[in-house]
């Protein structure tokens, strides 16, 4: 089947294209795209390729690279309640993303070519995002012992990480980077000094004072960023900050980068658009790792995504049982879920001028694919055609009923959203279509 996108705004973060054009998609690739490239071509009869076409009117809708996220649970393998593969991918082209990387403190965690095989595997016969494993660091996420980087890396792995813990020993973390230098692998760190943050629910400062909840200062997070930049510039290897939280983290990526360090970051779409006011009332859908800042480093941030400083916005997709939240604010996990989301909620911020538009693309597409060593997404005639369209008017409430996630967790129900995913391609295929609600190849 081939498909023509008749009258899109085709936008193209790596080349800055912004033109109202056709384009059409033959065999897995864009093989036009430009004024009047669908010219002649009709629905339903055979393309120019002799394969039936299949014709979307765009109506100026937009049409750009799909998204890739660098940071996703999916839970699978051993917390299938909350997400599996199947649930998660569909999750992820819903969101417009193609490809998704996904996190090892699964149950077992991957720290293994077994499960990082399994992984690639599953995702492969399901047949809708592709998927990315990354390998822990350390085995079991202990912070003390080496994974077998180059079998992660054979498997299928992308980039190592303990995500959800951090490797606080400094001996440890120096031979990790040493290791992943000479296997080009980015290493991801959670930057987290658990010693600071012993028993806090969120953020340290007035609200958590009123609230009575323990606080987690934002030098937890600079202090491992700080000495992880040192150790990254000795080891030549290339660092990644996790869901990067504070403005003093923001700073120092920025120096590091000045001075020529490998360093690359990325930050969530709740770290950018709430703060620990939100936790106001214990909501436990506002507990996360890191917590919600504050409104000084809510900016910082969003002028680090501006400016190019943060490299990539990376969802943190964290699906968790009612259970898990439904609880007092103290035994509630941390996280929220964000594939679905991701882009109607960013694009706020867009339209208030803070984060210009092309700049929140790239932080969706070409910046987290360049960290991880993957094609880079285009919408380019000769391109594999991985590509979202997106109706930038559509409103719409967030609601549990629509989600495809298997969890809800998101302190975003409930609100009206403006800008909507419409048709996500892989490879040629589409994969999500909202209007027709057909999922599945
Ligand atoms: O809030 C979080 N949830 N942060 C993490 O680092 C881990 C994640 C999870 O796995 O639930």
């Amino acid at each position: 089947m081939s498909v023509l996108f008749r009258d899109v705004r085709l936008l193209d973060p790596a080349t800055s294209r912004d033109e109202r054009v056709d384009v059409l998609i033959e065999r897995g690739k864009i093989a036009r795209a430009g004024v009047g490239a669908g010219q002649g071509l009709v629905h339903g009869a055979p393309g120019t390729d002799g394969e039936p076409l299949q014709v979307i009117e765009g109506n100026g809708r937009w049409l750009c690279p799909g998204f890739v996220d660098l940071h996703a649970h999916l839970r699978e393998p051993g917390e299938e309640h909350k997400e599996d593969v199947q649930s998660g991918l569909l999750a992820a082209v819903a969101g417009g993303f193609v490809d998704v990387c996904v996190m090892p403190n699964t149950k077992p965690v991957n720290d293994t070519r077994a499960i990082t095989e399994m992984l690639v595997g599953r995702a492969k016969d399901i047949g809708l995002a592709r998927l990315h494993p990354i390998g822990a660091i350390t085995k079991g996420l202990e912070g003390k012992e080496l994974t077998e980087v180059s079998d992660l890396r054979e498997a299928g792995a992308r980039a190592l990480s303990d995500d959800g813990h951090c490797v606080t020993n400094s001996m440890v973390m120096r031979r990790a980077l040493q290791y992943a230098r000479t296997f080009d692998v980015p290493v991801i760190q959670h930057c987290e000094d658990h010693a600071l943050t012993a028993g806090a629910d969120m953020h340290e400062g007035a609200v958590s004072t009123r609230l009575g909840l323990r606080g987690w200062p934002r030098e937890a997070e600079d202090v491992i960023v700080a000495r992880d930049l040192v150790l990254a510039e000795g080891a030549g290897a290339r660092y990644h900050v996790a869901h990067l939280s504070t403005r003093g983290a923001a700073r120092m990526v920025e120096e590091g980068k000045q001075r020529g360090i490998r360093v690359t970051a990325e930050v969530t779409p709740h770290h950018l658009l709430l703060t620990d006011e939100n936790v106001l009332g214990y909501d436990t859908a506002c507990k996360v790792n890191p917590p919600l800042r504050e409104a000084e480093d809510v900016a910082a941030l969003r002028r680090a995504l501006a400016t190019g400083v943060i490299d990539a916005i990376a969802t943190d997709h964290a699906p968790h049982a009612l259970g898990d939240k439904h609880c007092e604010f103290s035994a509630a996990r941390p996280g929220m879920i964000g594939l679905e989301l991701c882009l109607a909620v960013l694009l706020d911020l867009v339209r208030k001028g803070e984060v210009p538009l092309f700049r929140l693309l790239s932080a969706l597409t070409v910046g987290p694919a360049k960290i991880v060593g993957l094609d880079a997404p285009r919408v380019a005639e000769g391109a594999r055609a991985d590509l979202v369209l997106i109706d930038p008017d559509a409103s719409w409430v967030i609601e549990r009923a629509t989600l495809r996630s298997k969890s809800t967790n998101t302190p975003f129900l409930g609100r009206t959203v403006q800008g909507a995913i419409d048709v996500t391609m892989v490879h040629g295929r589409i994969v999500h279509n909202r209007k027709t609600g057909k999922e599945l190849p």
